[in-house]
């Protein structure tokens, strides 16, 4: 393959990427490029990255347990502060037990490919995060694509693929869309067909639920779903990721999930940290009420400015704009403006369904969404982008329609 043919076919696309640079921690406000913007898409949600008592614990760890964890935690890596965090993670999640893994994408890839073997079916939402369409990929099992949150149309793959034993995996909170997944229907379907169920909770955790313990938890489904993936690294403030489960399938995990295996434990410093976040967000269930609430003033202003944010009810907000171009042309237009909301196109999300995704955080002020929601409205004004006329459901519908709903693993 020419690496020069396949840049320029991508950029020919409207499609290429490139990393900004952001000095200062992942606060409400940063300097991205040199130029000082609100920070709207970082998944940072609870502020707690760079929160005092995170940073005490991270830098204290350092100096008591050193930098890195030097192994697998099957070979030399199980450390007392890993120990410590799966337990506390376990309460918080109503679960027997709790597993770290090195980040939510290998805790995915782990657990998927675990829980389906040759023989089985994994159904996954067609909108699922790219971490579960690898997991999907590195089971041996056949994976049925299911249309986003359609209950009926899951059923219905479940009889057609005649499968009697498998997993049911979606995310709790689609990390594109900010809308939840049905998981008490879901669930239901699937143990009643004898497959097991897993939610990715990436952006569930801390941020939804009683004191942000999950949709899962939310749904009144503690300890009912067979595997929840939590991620350290968004509204915990730190880096990795867990799955908690009971004690059979922690074991089962520990002896099959290659991506916990094969790769060396996470960093005491960032295990301490995440130990503390924990207990903050377990203290002061005000931040994520604060969140909910930014969240929903949000939503508002920017249907004062005429958008349509699709199914979204949480703090992941995508204003979807459909041509890759223009979201890119909004997305560099509000930045001019003094906003930082990322553009995310194909393939993290369906052709024809380009967006901002903007993500919220409790540090922010009501004044300063305010603010964004009239900057990002220009935005769209300057790149020729009417929202009120748009029609961007029904782009993603067509998007979505023209997806295979059965694919070989
Ligand atoms: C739904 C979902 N699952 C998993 C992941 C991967 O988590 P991590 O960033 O810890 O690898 C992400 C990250 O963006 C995500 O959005």
């Amino acid at each position: 393959m020419d690496l020069q043919e396949r840049l320029d076919e991508i950029a020919s696309l409207g499609l290429s990427r490139r990393m900004r640079l952001v000095t200062g921690p992942q606060g409400p406000r940063v300097v991205l490029d040199g130029r000082p913007v609100l920070l709207l898409c970082s998944n940072n949600y609870l502020g707690l990255a760079d929160h005092p008592r995170v940073r005490e614990a991270a830098a204290e760890a350092s100096m008591r347990w050193g930098v890195g964890a030097g192994a697998s935690r099957l070979v030399s890596g199980t450390m007392t502060v890993h120990r410590r965090l799966e337990e506390s993670l376990a309460a918080f999640k109503g679960t027997e037990s709790a597993l770290l893994f090195g980040s939510g994408y290998l805790a995915n890839l782990g657990v998927v490919a675990a829980l389906a073997g040759e023989g089985d079916v994994v159904f996954s939402d067609e909108l699922n995060h790219a971490s579960i369409i690898d997991g999907c990929r590195l089971a041996r099992a056949r994976t049925a694509v299911y249309r986003h949150n359609d209950v009926e149309h899951l059923t219905w793959l479940i009889e057609q693929t005649g499968a009697r034993s498998g997993v049911v995996v979606t995310d709790g909170v689609f990390s594109m869309d900010g809308d939840v997944a049905p998981l008490a229907e879901l669930l239901d379907v699937a143990h009643a067909n004898g497959l097991r169920m897993v939610v990715d909770e990436a952006h569930g955790t801390g941020c939804v639920g009683p004191g942000g313990r999950g949709a899962v938890a939310d749904t009144g489904l503690e300890g009912d779903v067979d595997v929840v993936v939590g991620t350290l690294g968004k509204a915990l403030g730190s880096y990795g990721a867990f799955a908690a489960c009971n004690a059979k399938t922690a074991e089962y995990l520990t002896n099959t999930a290659r991506s916990l295996i094969f790769s060396t434990a996470l960093p005491p410093p960032v295990v301490a940290g995440a130990v503390a976040a924990l207990e903050l967000l377990i203290e002061q269930p005000r931040r994520v009420e604060k969140l909910q609430a930014n969240a929903g003033a949000l939503r508002d202003e920017l249907a004062r400015e005429g958008f349509d944010v699709a199914g979204s009810t949480t703090q992941i907000v995508p204003l979807i704009v459909g041509d890759a171009t223009t979201a890119m042309a909004i997305c560099e237009a509000a930045i001019e403006g003094g906003v930082f909301a990322q553009a995310i196109r194909p393939p993290t999300v369906p052709e024809g369904t380009s967006r901002l995704r903007l993500a919220v955080m409790a540090s922010h002020t009501k004044a300063e969404l305010r603010d964004a929601a009239r900057t990002i409205g220009r935005a769209a004004m300057t790149a020729g982008f009417r929202p009120a006329t748009a029609a961007p459901m029904a782009a993603a519908q067509q998007a979505t329609d023209e997806w295979p709903a059965i694919r070989a693993a």
